[in-house]
Parts: C-alpha cells; structure tokens; sequence
C-alpha cells in the first residue's frame, strides 16, 4: 500500500488520504459485473487510498438498496492490507422508487436506513454518516437530529451533511458538531465556491468532500478535449483527469476529492493526482477557463 498525501477530515476526525474513493458507478446504470467492481475498488485501496464514499440508494432501485455498500464490505474483508485502516462514508436520506432519486429525511427513515447500511456494510459502526440531502418536506433540524442520535447510540462515529447550503451547514452545527460536508465541486459547476460553501467548510475546520470532482459520467468525457486542461495535462504528463482533480484539491485546505472510477486504469490514475501540484500559472488558467456543459 502505497503512502498517498492525507488532510485530516474535519477538526477531530482522522487523516486520510486526499483522494478518496467514490462509489456510486460500480452499482447505478452501466455498472460493471460483481466481480470486476471489486477489482477496481482492491486498485484503489492498493494505490493508497484510505477513504471510500458510498451510500444506501447506490444501486438500481428501491429492491437493489445497498448493494454499494454490499460491495464495499465485501470488498474491504477480501482485501489483503489493513481494511481497519480505511474509512468508511455512507449517507441515508434518499430512496429508489422504481429507480427515481427521492429525498426521504423522516428520522424513522434514517433510523431504519442506518441500520440497513450497518448490515450491508457488515460493519458495527459507520465512520461517517451523512445525510444525503435536506428533504423539504421535513424539518432540517429533526433530519440531523436523527444522525445524532444514531452517534450518541454508537452506531455512527461521525456526522456529515451533503448538498446543503451554507446556512443550512450554521443549522446542522447548532444541532451537533458536522465533521463534513460533501458538495459538487468540479471546473463545470462551481457553486461550491460561488456560493460560499467551501470558504464557510475552511473557516470551520469541517472536511469539504468534493463529488463529482471530474464532471461526473458524462462532462468528464469532454476533458481530453479541452484547450486549457489538455496543455496543462502534457505540461505535467498527467492525465487530463488527474489535473482537474489537483485542481479540485487546490480550492481549500479542508478539500478531499473522491472520484468515482469503474476500472482499475482510472481508480489509479484518480489516486495519482493526490501528489500531483498545480503551478499558480496553472491554476489560474483553469480558473479562468470556460467548460461548457452542452
Ligand atoms: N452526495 C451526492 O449527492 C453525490 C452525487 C454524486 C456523486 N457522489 C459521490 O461522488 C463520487 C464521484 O462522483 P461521480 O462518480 O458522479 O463523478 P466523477 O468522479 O466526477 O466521474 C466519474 C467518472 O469519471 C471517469 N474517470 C474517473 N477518473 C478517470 C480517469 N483518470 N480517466 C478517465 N476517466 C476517468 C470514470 O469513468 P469510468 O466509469 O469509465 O471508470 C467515472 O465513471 C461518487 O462515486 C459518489 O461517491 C455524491
């Protein structure tokens, strides 16, 4: 296993690595059979990673619920290094009904789901739980309420937040400390930085968990191809991914990218880009450069 530079997550959690691992392509539409998926998440474990991102509703609907965490547990007991060694990130909130993405934060939803999510994982506590997402037909303060609780019953070690906005970020700290929050953040979507949300995860020491840190499925096809990030890439033989990511990584000191991979080439190419350094030169470049979405 191989020794990958690390930022510790949040104020009081561990360090791990810069990259960590995401989950999601091995188990939604166009993933691939049980057993490459596994190769591909023992590559990234290999090359160093110590985070993995999952969640419940990874999977292709409502009857398939936990099948990314099916395969991270899995995996991570068949693995030969130090599975102890790796933390675990999943979320509950969502659900799959026929395949659709819903937002369910009722807390005897969460309860349930958490539970679910300890059994998948054959694990008896879960590093990081986040909520997946507010659900505006609940109450934000009852949805974390609920993560709390569940860390108070030693069931989640710690509590982390997605797509939340910055005061909805005050909110959940009122309610208990919030180790992460984990937001979109890549060079087509940019909220993250435009809407204060990294800048608020820096000034309170909670860990930013970048996703979709390449563009996502589709847009980061478009990066071979585009003017900035393909001479950037030659400058610093790297891979037109690896530089995106480095510059993910270089938004903010609290910043954690976990790229999703379904090979074993790309789960490699993904954890390279943690020793990977961006020139300000090159930064500002990519900073200034358009990335259409079409
Ligand atoms: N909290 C949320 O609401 C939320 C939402 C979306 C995602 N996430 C998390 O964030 C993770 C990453 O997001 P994502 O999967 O949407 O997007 P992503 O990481 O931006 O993109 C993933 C795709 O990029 C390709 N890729 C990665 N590295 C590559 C390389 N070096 N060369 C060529 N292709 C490469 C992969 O292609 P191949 O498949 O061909 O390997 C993969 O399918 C997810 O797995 C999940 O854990 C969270």
């Amino acid at each position: 296993m191989r020794s990958l530079p690390r930022r510790r997550l949040g104020a009081d959690g561990p360090e791990v690595t810069t990259i960590g691992f995401g989950g999601m392509p091995l188990s939604i539409a166009g993933r691939p059979p049980a057993s490459v998926a596994e190769t591909v998440i023992h590559a990234a474990l290999d090359a160093g990673v110590t985070l993995i991102d999952t969640a419940d509703v990874y999977c292709l609907d409502q009857n398939d619920i936990g099948h990314n965490e099916r395969l991270i547990g899995q995996a991570l007991r068949r693995w030969s290094g130090p599975s102890d060694e790796i933390v675990v990130a999943t979320k509950g909130g969502l659900a799959r009904p026929e395949g659709a993405w819903t937002r369910n934060g009722r807390p005897e939803h969460l309860r349930q789901a958490c539970d679910a999510s300890l059994r998948a994982l054959q694990r008896d506590h879960i590093d990081l739980y986040q909520l997946h997402a507010p659900d505006p037909e609940v109450p934000f303060e009852e949805s974390v309420g609920a993560l709390s609780d569940l860390a108070q019953a030693g069931k989640v070690r710690w509590v982390g937040l997605s797509n939340v906005s910055v005061a909805e970020i005050a909110r959940g700290q009122a309610v208990t400390p919030i180790l992460t929050v984990q937001n979109r953040l890549n060079p087509f979507f940019r909220e993250a930085l435009t809407e204060g949300v990294v800048d608020a995860c820096t000034a309170e020491g909670i860990g930013f968990l970048a996703y979709s840190p390449v563009g996502g499925g589709r847009l980061n096809k478009k990066l071979p191809e585009h003017p900035v990030i393909s001479q950037i890439a030659e400058q610093c033989d790297a891979t037109p991914h690896a530089v995106v990511t480095a510059w993910v990584l270089a938004q903010g000191p609290t910043v954690i990218a976990i790229p999703g991979a379904r090979t074993r080439e790309h789960a490699r190419d993904a954890a390279s880009s943690a020793s990977l350094t961006l020139t300000d030169n090159q930064r500002q470049r990519i900073d200034d450069a358009v990335f259409s979405r079409d």
